[in-house]
């Protein structure tokens, strides 16, 4: 098993803002397949990492829920971190049929050898090998569960064993360094935007396990600087009135009280980045710009949302929506 180390977080995540002496938990770096890969290009965003690494360090018996709109960079920020920090994941997306067992595990026809006839064995599950070797189990969309399935994860949550009845009611205690992360649209109180598809209200007791983050998106400063690193050979310019456009445009979709607004569909960082990386792959082509945001976003928009994204985009870019 590879060593638990300290990580100064100004070191691992070249923040030279933080003190040298504020620390946290990882594990030396290994090859182990379930450490994430890093993405060079990502650009942390300060109060996730204290957020996140302060619960990695220290849980008090917590799980962690991140919230926040789509494509703001919730799954992306742990398993960037976790790449950080050497902490293999174990990933998962919930939703309305994941039930308990799939996270545990189940028997299968395995061969030892090619060719030799296949035996009866007991695959181990991401909740059950993570929780064996240390890990972070990370359930994506977790608002899409079942409750009454999700309760089943309560007392692995607090802190207890697991016991697999299937496997001859074997036992796994947590290892020190297992960690619950899951990640959400919601906040586990159901949807009352309607805007997210089959998100469950869940129990009220299940969510009582969790302490809560919020991840909105990030400030235009920090976009610009994903922009910057995604695509460097586009104009300054034109990357700031991208920024500008996608702020709007969530304008818009918020409306006043943030939950009234004209539209739809939203552009998260996720379809930023799309619309930057586009523009550049068809540069030359007329009107590129708009040519990009139709495939990145105006497609799946009604021909209304579309006409009032396209009329933004125009207000922004003045003369060179071209
Ligand atoms: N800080 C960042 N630096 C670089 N890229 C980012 C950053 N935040 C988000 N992105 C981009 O946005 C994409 C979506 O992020 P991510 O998958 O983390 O969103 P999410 O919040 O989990 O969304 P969903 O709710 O839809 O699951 C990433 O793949 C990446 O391209
Ligand atoms: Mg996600």
């Amino acid at each position: 098993m590879t060593e638990i180390v300290k990580y100064s977080i100004r070191k691992a995540f070249e923040m030279n803002s933080v003190p040298e002496k504020v620390t946290t938990l990882g594990y030396a770096p290994s090859s182990d397949p379930f450490i994430p890969s890093k993405d060079k290009n990502y650009v942390f965003r300060k109060e996730l990492i204290r957020e996140v690494t302060a619960f990695l360090k220290s849980p008090f018996g917590d799980a962690l829920y991140v919230t926040g709109p789509t494509g703001s960079g919730k799954t992306s920020g742990i398993t960037e971190i976790a790449a950080r920090l050497s902490w293999p994941v174990q990933q998962i997306t919930a939703n309305g049929r994941m039930e308990l067992a799939d996270l545990v595990g189940h028997h299968a026809l395995i061969s030892p050898k090619p060719g030799e006839a296949p035996i009866m064995k007991f695959m181990y599950g991401p909740l059950a090998t993570a929780m064996k070797y240390g890990q972070i189990l990370l359930i994506n969309e977790i608002d899409l569960a079942d409750p009454a399935e999700l309760s089943g994860l309560n007392d692995v949550l607090e802190g207890r064993p697991l016991v697999i009845s299937q496997n001859g009611g074997e036992i796994i205690k947590p290892h020190p360094m297992f960690r619950v992360v899951v990640t959400g649209n919601s906040t586990g109180s159901g949807d009352p935007t309607g805007r997210y598809q089959g998100v469950m209200m869940q129990n009220i007791a299940a969510m009582d396990r969790y302490r809560f983050i919020k991840v909105g998106y990030a400030e235009a400063a920090t976009e610009m600087d994903i922009l910057g690193r995604v695509a460097p050979t586009l104009n300054e310019s034109i990357r700031e009135g991208m920024v500008k456009t996608a702020n709007e445009i969530r304008r818009l979709f918020m409306g006043e009280s943030g939950d009234d607004g004209e539209i739809g569909v939203t552009m998260s960082t996720r379809t930023l980045v799309r619309w930057a990386k586009l523009s550049l792959q068809f540069r030359g082509a007329p009107n590129t710009l708009k040519y990009a945001l139709e495939q990145a976003l105006l497609t799946r928009s009604s021909k209304e949302e579309s006409e009032a994204i396209l009329r933004i985009s125009k207000d922004v870019f003045g003369e060179q929506w071209r």
